[in-house]
């Protein structure tokens, strides 16, 4: 049998109907391009028939689209199959998925049709897809609550039609692992023509087994599996993407599967889906979440710093992440400090740690997690004393039209002198005010992360502002609190640029210290 896994994405199609708002075609177009990047092997585009929007889409990402096959979902209906036709024919090479139930519950309840009609709208629907494509898949829906003998009996009249691959949905999150390698198995055993189809399977999550389904399909013989970038999809979700595809490559010594995916794409591919659908990911999911790679308690820090394998199972950098984190909380330990000095260019003998890592653990028990700069600014506090707070901002004012330009100017002190600058952006107020500020403090500085929370409630709640930003290699955070949320970013963006200011000192002050020794 063969070792390959073939990946079928539908982000754009399960994951997206699970959206608040439906996405435009630039955004959908935006994702299906980071996913073939990822070297995804088909990309469920859409439903075309379902709006006049997701037919433009599924069109666009047809015509741009080359090296990963294009599908489309379809009702057993003439017009659903025909439309989904038409919003591909731009594509080099594309599928057309189609759909109907076959469990008794929705046979009953949902479609009002016996099996026997069920058979005969699959097959003419089957037969109508063939017009346009050799390449149809087939959804049993409901597959994992319909009886054996009605799922081995419209596999194998799929097959002979001409289906080439069957896909085995658990559309209500229903199954077990064990219960769908069962039914796997029972398709290999029972159904004459199952060699001559790919069997798929397409797990939701509502009992938080989509992938541990998937996984065990695998194992008895599916050969394709359909899931969406960090698992977003309809109630709890699809079986995520990005933890099968490292489950296969890390156990391959059980496995013995491969799949064509980019590894180090992933996590590229998972931002750009959670930014674009608006879906922040929990800090501890699997593979792509902020603390998946991050050590926290002090007898891991040290085990990771003498051997990353003692509690790490897959490489950071394998999915693309550069920074691995030992996050500086007060259950870190000393070797963890010691090994963010390190790593900000210090040496044993710059400081001393053990007075460090006394303040260090006050500090941590004050504010959480403690930065890079605030542990410099703790071990030279002596080299420190007298250094002020550089830079305020003395006024700002922001000017901004919409779908237009924003234009920002503030007054910034700076040592006591006044300075004035002004900006104009199209990527809103906020931007246009960091830059006019930034052309004053003129440090090369990269934004990474901006978050605005609302503290309190009602028209008067104050903004918080977090940023976190990047200056020669270093992190630098801030904070601004306001009821402006202008206001709160320019504070946030000052507080960074007072830190930045008051590490250049300290620096300054250490070079001439050791110049004098
Ligand atoms: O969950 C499901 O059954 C589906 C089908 C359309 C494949 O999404
Ligand atoms: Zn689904």
């Amino acid at each position: 049998m063969n070792s390959k896994i073939i990946i079928f994405d539908t982000t754009l199609r399960d994951g997206e109907q699970a959206l608040q708002a439906s996405l435009s075609v630039k955004q959908k177009l935006k994702i299906a391009l980071s996913l073939e990047k990822a070297g995804i092997d088909i990309i469920e585009v859409g439903f075309p028939i379902s709006s006049p929007g997701d037919f433009k889409s599924v069109q666009t990402i047809s015509k741009n689209i080359k090296n990963s096959k294009i599908c489309s979902l379809a009702r057993c209906l003439n017009k659903d199959i025909d439309t989904a036709a038409e919003a591909m024919q731009l594509s080099n090479s594309f599928r057309i998925h189609i759909f109907l139930a076959t469990s008794a519950l929705h046979m009953e309840y949902k479609l009002k049709r016996n099996f026997n009609e069920i058979i005969d709208m699959a097959i003419s629907s089957v037969k109508r897809a063939l017009r346009y494509t050799d390449d149809v898949e087939f959804s049993c829906e409901d597959a994992t609550r319909t009886t054996m003998d009605n799922l081995c009996r419209i596999v194998e009249k799929l097959i002979q039609s001409g289906v080439k691959t069957i896909n085995i949905p658990d559309t209500v999150g229903y199954s077990i692992p064990n219960e769908l390698s069962s039914i796997i198995h029972n398709l290999f055993k029972r159904v004459p023509n199952i060699d001559k189809s790919i069997i798929s399977v397409h797990c939701h999550n509502d009992l938080g087994m989509a992938v541990g389904n998937s996984i065990a399909a695998i194992q008895a013989g599916a050969r394709q599996i359909e899931g969406t970038i960090n698992g977003i999809g309809e109630r709890a979700g699809n079986t995520a993407l990005e933890e099968i595809i490292m489950a296969i490559k890390v156990r391959k010594d059980i496995l013995g599967l491969s799949t064509n995916i980019k590894h180090k794409e992933i996590y590229r591919t998972s931002q750009i889906v959670s930014q674009i659908c608006n879906l922040s990911i929990p800090p501890n999911k699997a593979i792509v979440g902020k603390n998946a790679f991050a050590h926290s308690s002090g007898i891991h820090q040290d085990g990771v710093l003498k051997n990353r394998k003692n509690y790490e199972i897959i490489e950071p950098s394998s999915i693309g992440l550069k920074e691995v984190k030992l996050n500086l909380t007060s259950r870190s330990g000393r070797a963890a400090v010691k090994y963010h000095m390190t790593e900000m260019g210090y040496n044993e003998n710059d400081y001393n740690i053990d007075e460090l890592y006394k303040d260090f653990l006050k500090l941590a028990d004050k504010k959480g997690q403690v930065f890079d700069y605030d542990l410099e600014a703790l071990a030279f506090i002596k080299t420190q004393q007298g250094i002020e707070e550089y830079f305020s901002l003395s006024f700002f004012s922001v000017q901004s039209i919409s779908n237009g330009l924003s234009t920002a100017s503030v007054k910034l002190l700076c040592g006591g002198k006044t300075f004035i600058e002004s900006a104009t952006t199209k990527n809103g107020p906020i931007d246009a005010v960091y830059q006019a500020l930034n052309r004053i403090a003129d440090y090369p500085i990269i934004l990474q992360k901006y978050q605005l929370v609302a503290k309190g409630k009602g028209r008067d709640a104050l903004g918080q502002v977090d940023i976190l930003v990047e200056y020669q290699k270093r992190k630098f955070h801030g904070i601004g609190l306001a009821t402006d949320i202008i206001e709160s970013s320019a504070q946030a963006m000052v507080s960074v640029l007072n830190n930045i200011w008051k590490i250049n000192q300290v620096n300054k002050r250490l070079k001439i210290l050791k110049k004098d020794k």
